[in-house]
């Protein structure tokens, strides 16, 4: 396995590539002024809303909300993998890939595959001398096509199964050790850790095996054994069965993501090739997103005890942010004692894939468990939902879905949308209009209403040159509110590279803990004033002021303490505020 490639090839890389030329040999799309319009390849659509801005570096989708650099481009459009979307970049622009040398953290990874390759390899041969184990897949209504399908193995009972052919030397030891194959106990005792169980080969998006599921043919605990985390295997990235999923299918239209090993390998042997399973953890945002790389509509199959609604709820939470136009999620309860595999097993595929019809849209699914938490007949009840419901709706992104969404979140309760969306907004917000008093920085971090800090963020990520010409204000650096160390991330970062374009700016703070993931999406907006405008004046007084902001805010607290009495420390602070406020302000307000 190669090393890492250098952040500052992709870099280039991106600046270097022409969106327009990249997107343009992949679809239709047509010059309006500086920017090119299309109709969007990610939903069906009639009307162009698919914009591509070559200054930007960067495209966005008015109707889904589809957005990215031509990275993302590539990842989405042809369905590839980041460093697969950076070789087909490479190869148009005629470079090489390069690798960082030795600079790969920890182990070279070649050696580990190979020798999970061979392990299962090794395990397929166990499983054709042992009858009791192919009995016991007999017995769990398996075929020897499913199984070969799934290359499922099995692992003998002893201590030293793969550490005899494997582990001879200390390299070898070693080897099988980061591959989590064997193990280590407190005296320095080394051992196999698969033993006497039937072997699920976990395979990447190449087919690489990366680790293994074992299970035992009786009742022991634990009746699942995995693999462990290691440089090949991430448990929160993959996703079993996908593989195979893509391999059965030319088209993935949909994709069933069950529980354990058994659903998938179950509902395949009965003719459903398309359900993948995460590895006994919940769904994590890299799942969806491979999910939604490799297909448009998504079913969730869930048991329909209560540990199956708790990952259903969650699962959902992690769906809302990956929502656009075109996508489709839909919920899956099955009965009580439950699972897939019985399922299909009982019923068949034909009725089985009636209940993946017929299952609950994301949406029903949504609105019902929130109307289950809320009494809907009393205004509280109103109130309540429009509070539940806030911190869901603004993960999903803007666009034609949450405005549907919204739509139907206000039939519910009987108000109007734009009422609601009101209310979804501004925690603070009466049912009844509220007079129009100064609104504090700190409280303009919900959606809808740019605040300060976005005006500064979305200033300094359009204009990334002003960063290096206005003069951040003293005391600006202790202050704490949301979004403000992405701006001064943003500033630092900007500053160092002032030509830098600002989709790859974007991209390079995208995973800043403080809302990065949100910048890209601050890349559609329009900046408010004319290309005459001074940006830098502009930033500058949009720094001011959320100091100042602050400042008062403090001010006031203290001010209202002050009936209450104040200790020798705020009285001081108090003074300082007082003459800092009455000072170098003017320009802001
Ligand atoms: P289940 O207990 O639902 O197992 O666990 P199952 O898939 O229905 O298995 P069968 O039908 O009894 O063979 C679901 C998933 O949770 C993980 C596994 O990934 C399993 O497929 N799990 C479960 C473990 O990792 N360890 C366990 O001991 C149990
Ligand atoms: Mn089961």
């Amino acid at each position: 396995m190669p090393g890492r490639i250098p952040q500052d090839f992709i870099n280039d890389l991106i600046d270097r590539s022409d969106i327009v030329e990249v997107i343009s040999s992949r679809i239709q799309i047509k010059k309006a002024g500086r920017e090119y319009k299309a109709c969007c390849p990610f939903h069906g659509e009639k009307t162009a809303s698919f914009t591509v801005s070559p200054e930007k570096g960067f495209y966005h989708c008015f109707g889904c909300g589809a957005h990215g650099t031509v990275v993302g481009f590539l990842m989405e459009h042809d369905r590839l993998e980041f460093v697969e979307a950076i070789e087909e970049l490479a190869a148009l622009n005629g470079v090489d890939v390069p690798r960082e040398e030795g600079k790969a953290p920890g182990t070279p990874t070649t050696p580990l595959f190979d020798l999970l390759e061979k392990a299962a390899n090794l395990y397929c041969e166990q499983l054709r001398d042992n009858p009791a184990a192919i009995e016991y897949l007999k017995s769990r209504g398996l075929d020897g096509n499913t199984t070969n399908h799934f290359r499922i193995g099995f692992a003998p009972a002893g201590w030293d199964f793969l550490l005899k052919r494997f582990g001879s030397d200390e390299a070898g030891r070693d080897r099988l050790l980061k591959t989590g194959l064997v193990l280590r106990n407190e005296e320095g005792r080394v051992y196999d850790r698969f033993r006497d169980r039937i072997m699920f080969p976990i395979r990447d998006s190449r087919g690489r095996t990366v680790g293994f599921g074992g299970r035992v043919m009786d009742n022991t605990e634990p009746k699942y054994l995995n693999s462990p985390e290691t440089p090949v295997f991430h448990k929160g990235r993959e996703l079993y069965g996908l593989f195979e999923a893509r391999r059965a299918n030319r088209n993935l239209d949909r994709l069933l993501v069950v529980e354990g090993y058994m659903d998938v390998v179950a509902l395949a042997r009965h003719g459903i090739t398309t359900a993948v399973a995460t590895l006994g953890t919940a769904t994590t945002p890299d799942h969806l997103q491979r999910l939604f790389r490799a297909s448009n509509e998504i079913v969730f199959c869930f048991d329909g005890d209560r540990a199956g609604s708790e990952a259903a709820w969650r699962a959902l939470q992690v769906t809302l942010p990956e929502l656009r136009e075109g996508r489709q999620v839909r919920f899956l309860f099955l009965a009580d004692g439950q699972d897939p595999d019985s399922m299909v097993n009982e019923i068949g595929p034909e009725a089985f894939l009636r209940l993946v019809e017929d299952s609950q849209p994301l949406s029903d699914y949504l609105l019902e468990h929130l109307k289950a938490e809320t009494d809907l007949a009393s205004i509280d009840g109103q109130a309540r939902l429009a509070e539940l419901a806030r911190p869901l709706v603004n993960r999903i992104p803007e666009g034609v879905y949450r405005e549907l969404l919204l739509e139907r979140l206000a039939a519910e309760v009987g108000l109007s949308a734009e009422r609601l969306a009101r209310l979804l907004s501004d925690p603070g917000a009466a049912p009844a209009e509220r007079p129009q008093t100064r609104i504090r920085a700190s409280q303009r971090v919900s959606y809808g209403r740019p605040g300060p800090v976005r005006q500064a963020i979305t200033l300094a990520l359009h204009q990334p040159a002003t960063a290096s010409v206005i003069r951040v204000p003293e005391g600006f650096d202790e202050l704490d509110q949301p979004g403000l160390q992405l701006l001064r991330d943003l500033l630092a970062t900007a500053e160092d590279n002032p030509d830098i374009k600002p989709a790859r700016l974007a991209e390079q703070l995208s995973e800043h803990p403080d809302g990065g993931s949100h910048l890209t999406k601050l890349l559609t907006q329009e900046l408010p004033l004319d290309e005459e405008s001074d940006w830098a004046a502009q930033l500058q007084d949009t720094l001011d002021s959320i100091l100042h902001d602050d400042l008062e805010r403090r001010f006031a607290e203290l001010t209202d303490k002050a009936n209450h009495g104040l200790t020798d420390a705020e009285k001081a602070e108090f003074r300082e505020l007082q003459a800092q406020i009455a000072g170098p302000r003017s320009k802001a307000s």
